[in-house]
């Protein structure tokens, strides 16, 4: 199985200290909304964003989109090989089961997410995708088995043609959710290994794709259970 997280996201709804700030209550009155229960997007937020710590990198639920679309839509997920999970700067914990239907459309996107931090869980019947508060990136990687693996374009330059059929068991590969910057969790302690696939900056959905095809073309499958 491989498990894919991307970590430290920038995905949160707007906080409270900018709340007032007149780009974030024009973005809410036009959707109808409170101000509070609406994402952050630095697209749409730019200006109060300087107001808060880290906000030239905060805002961005833009590059979660692209990632679940491309986790979800692989075909080792189809195969049903692939656990998807969204950490966030809040330690907020997404799941996604491996048959969510992720709207292609990013504003119908938004609207799902929020409804997601307002409920606890999508739909409300048979949910495809649960929020858990207060989890952070260590509580995340003990509940998988295996190797992990940061991605990290200053981690040590590795093959993954090479590197994932040495692989004994489970991988869980770790890709931040940010634009730039460095990871805030210590992903070198938490992870046996920080890895780099290329002299240049990646996109995190580029890294996603990356190990998803190698580790479906090159991953051992497991070996068969004992009677
Ligand atoms: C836009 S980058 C963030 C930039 C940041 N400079 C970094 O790599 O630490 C988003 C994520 O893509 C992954 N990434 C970017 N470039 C990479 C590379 N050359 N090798 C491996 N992973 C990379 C990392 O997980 C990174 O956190």
């Amino acid at each position: 199985m491989l498990t894919l997280v991307l970590a430290d996201s920038e995905l949160e709804l707007v906080p409270p200290s900018i709340a007032g700030h007149p780009a974030i209550r024009t973005s809410a009155r036009k959707r109808g909304r409170s101000p509070t229960s609406i994402l952050l997007d630095s697209s749409l937020h730019h200006p109060a964003l300087k107001g808060v710590p880290e906000g030239e990198r905060r805002g961005r639920p833009d590059l979660v989109h692209g990632f679940v679309l491309i986790c979800l839509d692989s075909i080792v997920n189809q195969e049903g090989r692939l656990t998807t999970i969204v950490h966030t700067r809040h330690d907020d914990v997404l799941r996604f089961a491996p048959q969510t239907r992720i709207p292609r459309n990013y504003t119908r996107f938004v609207g799902l997410i929020e409804e997601l931090f307002a409920k606890g869980r999508v739909p409300d019947d048979d949910p495809l995708i649960t929020l858990e508060r207060g989890v952070d990136l260590k509580a995340v990687l003990a509940s998988y088995e295996g190797r992990s693996w940061a991605f990290a374009e200053g981690g040590a330059a590795t093959d993954l043609r090479t590197a994932i059929p040495r692989l004994k068991g489970e991988l869980t590969a770790v890709i931040g959710g940010f634009p730039h910057g460095t990871f805030r969790s210590p992903v070198a302690d938490l992870c046996d290994r920080v890895v780099s696939l290329h002299a240049n900056p990646l996109k995190a959905w580029t890294v996603a794709a990356e190990v998803l095809v190698a580790y479906r073309l090159f991953a051992k499958p497991p070996s068969p259970t004992k009677a």
